[in-house]
């Protein structure tokens, strides 16, 4: 019998939802069947799962593509490699990975396609791995594809102290950029500066933008990764440089802008999607990840730890976090 059909027979602790709702529909359950890898897959041994505020925009409902219920949340996760499907070719059995796609992360085991699974560095632990997979490809996406950020030139990341912000700020910090940075506490704003700012400014305080605009000169900056696009917009595009460009990579509802501020300095607002990265896009985040973790410059720092049981708590976190200072995980019993 092989090893993916052995496991079958078995069940694991795991987070299941069976209907959209608050915090309390995420129920902890001891008799979920472990998941069987298809023929593209792997089954991973989940030790940390990541969190992140898509998770609770999916269990409330509220989200573009729902899945079928019931089911478990999370996509990102750390652990080992425990069973491969019959047409994997690069992971054996034991190897340490982190995943950005697993099928339900909040388990014992997930499952999941071997092209959004890469090895582990050393270098980092299973909850630094957890961290990886959904913040910095996402901030890497925004920062280096679509803005195309080079070398010498200015970026704001607007909501740096959490998962996606401090990955944004060590990735532009190792590639020779000016990083400014924002968080909404003194905590928050010491981590940053840590992780590759070189300025910080409190996004709670009154005329901070002011104060940004002032740090620059008066010219603003060239490229701004915004994490609250719904409250930050309009200030944005009096924040850029000409040619400057604006990435929405968190949004939370509406605003009312004037494009005309888009006019004079040729200003550009552009979206950033994680799932419609590239294979080749994915292959090269992956490889330069791998290089910064060699390096040491990609260090993912955990704000909060939380065990399986308390995934309730985590996601009521995630979302109402007023003094972020890194990515909320799950770690398994
Ligand atoms: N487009 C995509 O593909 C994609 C992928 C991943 C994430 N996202 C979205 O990007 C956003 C950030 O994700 P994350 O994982 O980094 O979340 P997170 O870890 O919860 O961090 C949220 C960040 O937003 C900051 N924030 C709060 N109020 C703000 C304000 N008024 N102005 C600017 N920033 C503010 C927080 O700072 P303080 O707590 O210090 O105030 C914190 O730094 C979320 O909306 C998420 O849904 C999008």
């Amino acid at each position: 019998m092989s090893t993916a059909r052995k496991v079958m027979s078995a069940v694991m602790k795991a987070i299941r939802v069976s209907e959209f709702g608050g915090e309390e529909v995420l129920k902890l359950q001891t008799d979920v069947p472990i998941p069987k890898p298809q023929i593209n897959q792997v089954l991973i041994k989940v030790f940390t799962a990541g969190v992140n505020p898509v998770d609770t925009y999916i269990r409330s409902g509220a989200y573009a593509r729902l899945p079928e219920l019931p089911y478990t949340p999370g996509n990102d996760c750390a652990g080992i490699i425990h069973a491969v499907g019959d047409n994997v070719k690069q992971f054996t059995k034991g190897q340490r990975i982190y995943c950005m796609r697993g099928e339900g992360t909040y388990g014992e085991y997930t499952v999941s396609d071997e092209e959004f699974v890469h090895p582990l560095h050393d270098n980092l632990s299973f909850s630094q791995g957890a961290a990886l997979g959904v913040a910095y490809f996402t901030a890497y996406r925004a920062l280096l594809i679509r803005a195309a950020a080079k070398p010498g030139e200015s970026v704001l990341v607007h909501g740096a102290s959490g998962g996606v912000g401090l990955a944004a700020c060590q990735i532009g910090h190792a590639r020779g950029m000016k990083v400014i940075g924002t968080a909404g506490s003194a905590e928050g704003m010491c981590i940053v500066s840590r992780n590759g700012a070189s300025k910080t400014f409190n996004h709670k305080e009154d005329g901070y933008a002011e104060k940004i605009s002032e740090y620059t000169d008066g010219e603003g900056v060239d490229v701004i990764i915004e994490m609250l696009a719904n409250v930050n917009l309009a200030t944005d595009l009096t924040l850029l440089k000409t040619n400057g460009k604006v990435v929405v990579v968190g949004n939370r509802g509406s605003i009312e802008i004037n494009p005309r501020l888009t006019m004079a300095k040729e200003s550009s607002i552009m979206g950033c999607m994680l799932w419609q990265m590239s294979k080749l896009e994915s292959q090269e985040i992956a490889a330069q990840l791998e290089v910064g973790a060699e390096q040491g410059w990609v260090k993912p720092v955990i704000g909060k730890d939380f065990s399986l049981d308390q995934a309730q708590d985590a996601h009521h976190l995630v979302i109402n976090n007023k003094t972020t200072t890194g990515k909320i995980i799950i770690s398994m019993p």
